[in-house]
């Protein structure tokens, strides 16, 4: 993969930047571990390898959720950065910043890059027609618009391609098209975007993608792209946006899309401020040191067309490869939530030991981008009998002996060099495994070490010879063997298992292991205590947690032009009632929310209400106001929200709580 001698590459690495809408689950882990275990094996052999990921804070999504949360988009993205960190650091995974796309740095390299790709001609604008909710003031991406498809006729549709008949289409050609985010019919409105004029790339494109930086089957993906011709890239959108704004294109933000692979830049910028790295050597046209992206198959064409055309229009230098995963399926389905499937990384870890995961994963992973089945039976099986059962086994079977009859101490010679030079010198090809990303393979041929040491120990029945006085000092030659041989399988394994790696080294009493360990045998060394170093997976808990992660899927959503109008039965279902507020407080990291005790007549109860922009707290106690008492109580991240008071107007300063006349009393309906 390099030129360079083992030990001497200087890399920076990335995977994937996840949304800030929505919790770590299996497919970020996947490729963070992934990612995780080919930087821990550079690291290991001595090359220089810094790991960089962020929170890609930007785009719609955050911007709204955050407004349902009553957060700024900052707050949010804030919350969700620190909250992902959490969950990839719970699974020892080493990255050495994780940032945000919402950085000065980041902000910095987006406005010089995009200031260079206009001076050199890339950029154009044009008026585009796009559809528009003129109730929320914004335009709407495609997920944001639903109607029927026009092609076979089905309603409800969403706004790219119809779930009846597969069709793709542009969400202008819905018939009824409708906002999902106000249920209101969008309508056509122009407006000018800057787009990236990719056809000037495509020479340089075709090069590149056929130059060892992409497999071979992704190349060929590319190829037909390629073929066919780049459009030119949408790269602006319209305010409201929580994005960066466009130097001299006032309301004009930067898509989400195209400030987040600058993220890789930004936060690798930061941590070298820290590290004393040089971000230049790093980036410059003509740097000698590499840069590897891993990726999904989804992402492909951000990353290996529009990011190496952006970075090479822009004078940076262009990755050294990128390294495309597939999907992930449980059971051979796609996750879901209704069947416990869609496993989030916190859930997870409230069960369960990370390292059978890392484990688990290593045992899948391979160069090509095949989708990745997940299966609960296999799991179990793969740690228990192979990880514990077989590799594991083997310390615990040498330990006793040694601790027992010979003082921990190793024999000063090995046994049998024959088996040691064979498992010794795997070393260089499972180093080629690790690093073509092959490491299934290497798991693969690490088990299989681990059988022949098994036999090994069969062979020489230690248990047997103790009880035999003559032989009794062959056992702490046979045993150290043993030691020798696992030593050698904790150490192949270090990358998958840092934890395991560090408990080994503890019992063996050594210092941290390096790849190159492998080419000594540990002899006449005391061990330290055995103890357990990684337990069976107990099949219960897998149970709890896809128990805990099992949700009620939504019901299938009606239209929203039948939304739109309801009987008078469904009105009566909601029950308005008058309220007191008896306390106004300020919540702590948000902005727009107050929290509000309220006096419903014949109890009180706690409701979030994204109304402080408009109200000084104090100024609401003692006013009456009308609440929705049958909401179903809804969580929130600062508590539980028992209903909905109701406020006129489109928000912020601009928010009129809605109140009754003198004389209502909390807790009287409201007809
Ligand atoms: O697909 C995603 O989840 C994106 N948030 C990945 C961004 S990667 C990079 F370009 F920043
Ligand atoms: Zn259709």
């Amino acid at each position: 993969m390099s030129a360079k001698p083992r030990g001497h590459r200087r890399i920076l690495v990335t995977s994937a930047l996840p949304y800030s809408n929505g919790p770590i689950h299996l497919g970020h882990l996947f490729e963070n571990i992934q990612t995780d275990i080919w930087v821990r094996f550079q690291r290991l052999v001595g090359n220089h390898c810094t790991y960089v990921c962020a929170e890609d804070a930007h785009g719609t999504a955050t911007m709204l959720k955050a407004e349902e949360e009553g957060m700024t988009p900052e707050e949010w993205g804030e919350s969700m950065r620190a909250s992902h960190a959490a969950d990839f650091a719970g699974f020892h995974i080493a990255h050495d910043n994780f940032y945000s796309t919402h950085s000065d740095e980041n902000r910095h390299y987006s406005e010089l890059i995009f200031g260079r790709l206009q001076e050199k001609g890339h950029i154009f604008t044009e008026e585009v027609e796009q559809l528009y909710d003129p109730e929320q003031g914004l335009f709407l991406a495609d997920r944001h618009v639903r109607g029927g498809c026009p092609r076979c006729g089905a309603a409800d549709q969403p706004g790219d391609n119809c779930d009846a008949c597969g069709a793709t289409y542009d969400a202008t050609e819905l018939s009824e098209p409708r906002s999902v985010l106000s249920g209101t019919a969008p309508i056509l409105k122009a407006s000018l975007h800057y787009f990236v004029d990719l056809a000037k790339s495509e020479e340089y494109l075709k090069s590149w993608t056929r130059s060892g930086t992409v497999q071979p089957e992704v190349a060929n993906k590319l190829a037909e792209w390629l073929d066919e011709g780049l459009k030119p890239w949408d790269v602006s959108r319209d305010a409201p946006y929580f994005g960066f704004e466009i130097p001299g294109a006032q309301g004009k933000y930067f898509y989400v899309w195209m400030d987040a692979p600058i993220g890789y830049m930004a936060s690798f910028k930061d941590y070298c401020t820290r590290s004393g790295l040089e971000f230049d050597e790093f980036w410059r046209p003509d740097s000698d040191c590499e840069v590897h992206h891993f990726i999904g198959k989804d992402i492909i064409n951000f990353h290996a067309l529009f990011w190496p055309a952006v970075l090479a229009g822009a004078d940076f230098r262009t990755p050294t490869r990128v390294h495309t995963h597939g999907f992930i399926t449980v059971g051979g389905a796609r996750m879901s939530k209704s069947r416990g499937t869609f496993i989030n990384a916190s859930t997870y870890l409230e069960h369960l030991d990370p390292e059978y995961l890392r484990y688990y994963f290593a045992t899948k992973l391979s160069p090509n981008t095949d989708d990745i089945d997940i299966n609960f039976d296999d799991f179990v099986q793969r740690v228990n009998s192979d990880l514990v059962g077989k590799i594991v086994n083997i310390a615990s079977r040498c330990a006793g002996f040694l601790h027992r009859h010979f003082d921990s101490m190793l024999a000063p010679t090995l046994h049998d060099r024959r088996l040691w030079q064979e498992v010794s010198g795997a070393r260089e090809r499972l180093g080629g495994l690790y690093d073509a990303g092959d490491v299934s393979r290497a798991v693969r041929e690490i088990t299989s070490l681990a059988d022949m040491a098994n036999r090994y120990i069969d062979d020489h029945a230690p248990w047997r010879l103790i009880k035999e006085p003559d032989r009794a000092s062959d056992v702490q030659d046979i045993c150290s063997m043993g030691i020798n041989l696992f030593r050698a399988m904790a150490l192949y394994l270090k990358p998958i298992l840092p934890g395991f790696a560090e408990r080994t080294e503890a019992f063996l009493d050594v210092a941290p292991m390096t790849w190159e360990d492998a080419a000594q045998p540990l002899v006449d060394h005391r061990i330290g205590r055995f103890r357990p170093l990684i337990r069976r997976i107990d099949r219960k808990a897998v149970d709890r947690v896809v128990e805990a992660s099992k949700e009620q899927e939504p019901a299938p959503k009606e239209s929203k032009a039948e939304q739109a109008l309801i009987g008078i039965d469904d009105f009566a279902k909601v029950d308005l009632r008058v309220a007191r507020i008896v306390e106004a407080l300020p919540v702590k990291g948000a902005d727009r929310l107050l929290k509000l005790t309220l006096d419903v007549g014949d109890h009180r109860r706690e409701v979030f209400s994204g109304i402080k922009e408009a109200y000084d707290p104090e100024s609401l106690v003692g006013r009456h106001a009308i609440v929705v008492a049958n909401l179903a109580p809804r969580r929130m991240r600062f508590g539980t929200s028992e209903g909905m008071v109701l406020a006129a107007g489109p928000g912020g300063s601009e928010i009129f709580l809605v109140t009754p006349d003198d004389g209502a009393i909390p807790g009287m309906e409201v007809r």
